[in-house]
């Protein structure tokens, strides 16, 4: 391939691919979202759905993005505008490719402001804050955190800063280098972080709330949490894992890396399950804790524990890691873009989207210092309503529809070149994705 068809460079090799990708999936909804919605839903039963979710709905898409991105060879909405016309079809898909873009940013800047507490916690557990806390003390914490907007303010600046100057680096020297360090790194301190949680005494129970269905449990309203869980995870719907394959050499087989890539999301959220329950188990605390459940709860439990204060900073490192390699990911779409349609450089277009973002972030600081406020939305609970529930599923909808409808046959049998096991990608993508998908829409905004 001529060099002028990767604009912006491209991965080295297939591994570069599938750690940057997983890199962009393994994030804040493995580790933070994926156990506390098990603990809220259920557990067992709630994790059938959700690999059911996956296996149905999340690979076919990912591949279909993928696929879009590599024909496209462009940010999102070049790419979408390029291959509606190539396939003779409305230029107005190319809004898609703006919904994307616009939803990874509206991602990150809340993204950043939890991952920013993670950054809190690092310093604070590795000052030895954990030794013999209890759990009064550390709750007294979380909520202080959480009511200092000054202090949230200052990690959320330094956590977007990384995220920008990693990005600002290139797509080999930047988003290359850094997942294929802190991958491995990541995979490392959960895997120890398992066999920690072996030793606690809260082991089979923990195991058994993961794993052992109860589906008198689940309700209507926690399938379609799975669903949209299982969306948020992959990283689907928006742009990140289309302007990833953009970057993918033609030889390598889409299909395949996609289901590595999520194979290993699935992997790295039930690790996480296993890390944590039993020790929330082991402590007699309860599992179904909402978003406190790894800064209030799970800290509790280090705190009582040998070696507690080790391990609990190896768990925020473990956040910061998976929250920063994703973060790289919501913004490149919105990098591709300026680089490509306002000639910017990479580090102007970098530090320009970062900077909106980072704006827009301060109303997410802002949400969490005024209490609880009765029923109504603060900005926080907006963006993440208008993202996760609306955004990512209208933008896997069309994702999927362009990929299976409008792009033709010749084209994606050709680009995903997977032999007899197209036919079952093709009736996925074009019936099954988006029609689950649009009932977790429906729902979501109350019209079912
Ligand atoms: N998949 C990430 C997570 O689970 O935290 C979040 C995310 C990253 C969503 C990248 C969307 C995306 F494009």
């Amino acid at each position: 391939m001529t060099e002028q068809r990767f604009l912006h460079g491209q991965w080295s090799s297939r591994m570069a691919f599938i750690l940057a990708a997983s890199g962009s999936a393994i994030g804040l909804g493995n580790i933070w979202k994926f156990p506390y919605l098990a603990g809220d839903n259920g557990g067992g039963a709630f994790v059938i759905v959700y690999l059911l979710c996956v296996v149905a709905i999340g690979i076919p898409l990912m591949i279909a993005e993928t696929m879009i991105g590599r024909r496209g060879r462009q940010s999102p909405i070049n790419t979408m505008l390029t291959l509606a016309e190539e396939a003779k079809a409305s230029r107005h898909w190319h809004y898609a490719g703006w919904l994307g873009v616009a939803a990874g940013f509206l991602i990150l800047s809340y993204y950043s402001v939890i991952a920013g507490w993670s950054m809190a916690y690092i310093l604070k557990v590795g000052g030895g804050f954990l030794a013999n806390a209890d759990a009064q003390t550390v709750q007294a914490a979380f909520l202080d955190l959480k009511a200092a907007p000054d202090i949230q303010a200052i990690w959320h600046t330094v956590f977007m800063a990384g995220t920008l100057l990693i990005v600002s680096r290139g797509v080999h020297r930047g988003l290359e280098r850094a997942t294929r360090i802190m991958m491995p790194g990541l995979l490392a301190m959960l895997v120890l972080l398992d066999i920690y949680a072996m030793t606690t005494g809260g082991f089979g129970q923990g195991l058994a709330f993961l794993f052992e269905p109860d589906f008198g449990k689940l309700s209507g309203e926690s399938v379609l949490v799975a669903m949209g869980q299982a969306f948020f995870s992959l990283g689907l719907g928006m742009g990140s894992i289309m302007v990833y394959g953009s970057y993918l050499p033609d030889h390598v087989s889409i299909a395949r890396a996609s289901i590595i890539v999520a194979t290993a999301d699935t992997a790295v959220a039930l690790m996480a399950g296993i890390a944590i329950f039993p020790i929330v188990f082991a402590h007699h605390l309860e599992p179904g804790m909402g978003p406190g459940l790894i800064f209030e709860t799970l800290p509790i439990a280090f705190g009582q524990m040998p070696g507690g204060s080790w391990f609990g900073l190896v768990f925020f490192l473990l956040v910061f890691f998976a929250a920063i390699t994703s973060a790289i990911a919501l913004i490149e779409p919105a990098v591709a873009y300026l680089s490509e349609n306002l000639g910017l450089n990479r580090t102007a277009a970098s530090w320009w989207s970062g900077a909106v973002c980072w704006l827009l972030g301060l109303g997410t600081v802002y949400s969490f210092s005024g209490g609880e406020n009765g029923s109504s939305r603060n900005f926080f609970e907006w963006v993440d309503f208008l993202t996760a529930d609306v955004m990512l599923p209208i933008g896997g909808i069309l994702v999927a529809v362009f990929a299976s409808w409008v792009i033709k046959r010749e084209v994606s049998e050709a680009e995903l070149a997977m032999g007899a096991a197209y036919a079952w990608w093709r009736a996925l993508a074009r019936y099954v994705a988006p029609g689950a998908v649009a009932l977790v829409f429906l729902h979501a905004i109350g019209v079912l």
